[in-house]
């Protein structure tokens, strides 16, 4: 007897599953945080400040028997990861989905940058993986499938212009480029080993979403030249390819980096 075809109603849900997502409470998090919500998850969103995690969660939306939940997490640290992600399992259930998506930023370029701001970039990478090897232990345990997504960036797979940047702020931080190409290669990495556990292990690249209450305005203009699209990303254009990676819509798609980025990297 053959299975019959999924619907793309149904291979776009993602009722009955839990997400877990870290950094849920910032510019993108937030609206990929909605997303899964939107799409039927219950979601567990990490934060470092409890307050700040569980306001988060108040906001996002439920239908019918949907909850959402806030942990404390801080990816520098790996008692903090375990106790997170244990958290999680106890207070939702499980986790079937997750993203690993807070960065701690340093703004230093490589003109000024020390090497232990260098290392502090880069760590976040340690702490995606710690997240993401505990997770895969969870699904194998549950003998179930998951879906670990990754936050790359454009700015893992090119240089960025330096007259965007000159005269206005500091250049795109040369750590943040080792951990964002760290990171994509990673995901290759993950996928192949993880394929044969049931883990898909996917990277999201966003292009240029500059937070537009902060940038600045001439970085902005700037940036817009470089782009095909001419205009920078908005937080909900990330929805949909999270959704992809996330759900069943996806469960062919393992050791990919997707990029959504306006065509930033097409030329
Ligand atoms: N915006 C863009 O243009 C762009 C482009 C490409 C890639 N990205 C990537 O997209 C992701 C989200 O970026 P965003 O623009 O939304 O940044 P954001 O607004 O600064 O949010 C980052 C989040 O990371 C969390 N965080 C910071 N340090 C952490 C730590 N040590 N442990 C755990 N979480 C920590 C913070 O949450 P709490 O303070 O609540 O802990 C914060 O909400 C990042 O990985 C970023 O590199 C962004």
């Amino acid at each position: 007897m053959t299975t019959p075809e999924p619907t793309i109603h149904e291979l776009f849900s993602l009722k009955e599953k839990v997400a877990f997502i870290s950094g849920a409470t910032g510019y993108l998090g937030s609206a990929m945080a909605r997303a899964l919500a939107e799409a039927g998850a219950n979601v567990v969103v990490s934060s470092r400040s409890q307050e700040r995690g569980d306001e988060f969660a108040a906001t996002l939306p439920v239908e019918g028997n949907q909850q959402h939940y806030a942990v404390v997490m801080d990816q520098k640290d790996e008692v903090s990861i375990k106790s997170a992600f244990a958290s999680a399992c106890e207070l939702a259930g499980k986790v079937d989905v997750l993203f690993n998506n807070g960065t701690q930023g340093d703004g230093h370029d490589w003109n000024d940058v020390s090497y232990e701001q260098f290392v502090t970039q880069v760590e976040n990478s340690a702490g995606y993986f710690v997240l993401g090897r505990e997770f895969r232990n969870h699904i194998v345990e549950r003998k179930t499938t998951g879906s670990l997504i990754l936050i790359g960036s454009m700015y893992g797979v090119v240089a960025s212009y330096p007259d965007a940047y000159e005269g206005v702020c500091n250049a795109s931080p040369v750590g943040y480029h080792a951990l964002k190409g760290g990171i994509i290669h990673m995901t290759r990495h993950l996928a192949a080993y993880w394929a044969q556990d049931g883990v898909r292990v996917n990277c999201l690249s966003p292009g240029p979403f500059p937070n537009f209450d902060i940038a600045p305005a001439e970085m902005i203009k700037r940036l817009e030249t470089k782009n095909p699209m001419k205009r920078m990303g908005h937080p909900h254009e990330l929805k949909g390819a999270a959704i992809l990676l996330a759900s069943e819509a996806g469960s062919y798609i393992t050791g990919q980096n997707l990029l959504v980025d306006g065509g930033w990297t097409a030329w």
